[in-house]
């Protein structure tokens, strides 16, 4: 299957920002690999409770190719600045497993 299959099933089009909701509902596409809750089982690594503005770097990092990745690096590229802004708020402010 191709990236851009991968991607267009992962990014969830028309999504408004600034509402909690919007936050939760964005961020359930990262918890097939990072858990729910942001709280990760196995080698992927838990988000829940980091430094929102951490999140925010890693994402950009990845997006922009200059953090080395297996999967986040595709990832992060189908999401908006405003989106990861909004992702990193919601996981930040959950408690850390
Ligand atoms: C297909 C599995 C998968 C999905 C879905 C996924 N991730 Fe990841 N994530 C990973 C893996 C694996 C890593 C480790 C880096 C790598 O190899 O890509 C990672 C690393 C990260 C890191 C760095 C964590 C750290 O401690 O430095 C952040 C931040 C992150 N992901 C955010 C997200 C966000 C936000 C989403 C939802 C948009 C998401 N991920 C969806 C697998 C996934």
């Amino acid at each position: 299957m191709a990236a851009g299959t991968v991607l267009a099933l992962l990014y969830a089009p028309g999504i408004t920002v600034a509402q909690e909701r919007d936050a939760a509902y964005v961020s359930a596409n990262c918890a097939n690999c990072h858990g729910p809750q942001g709280r990760a089982a196995g080698a992927v690594p838990s988000l829940a409770g980091l430094p929102s503005r951490y999140i925010v770097e890693q994402m950009q990092a990845f997006k922009a190719g200059t953090r080395p990745a297996t999967i986040m690096h595709q990832l992060a590229k189908g999401y908006t600045d405003a989106q990861i802004e909004l992702m990193a708020g919601y996981f930040s402010s959950l408690p850390k497993p």
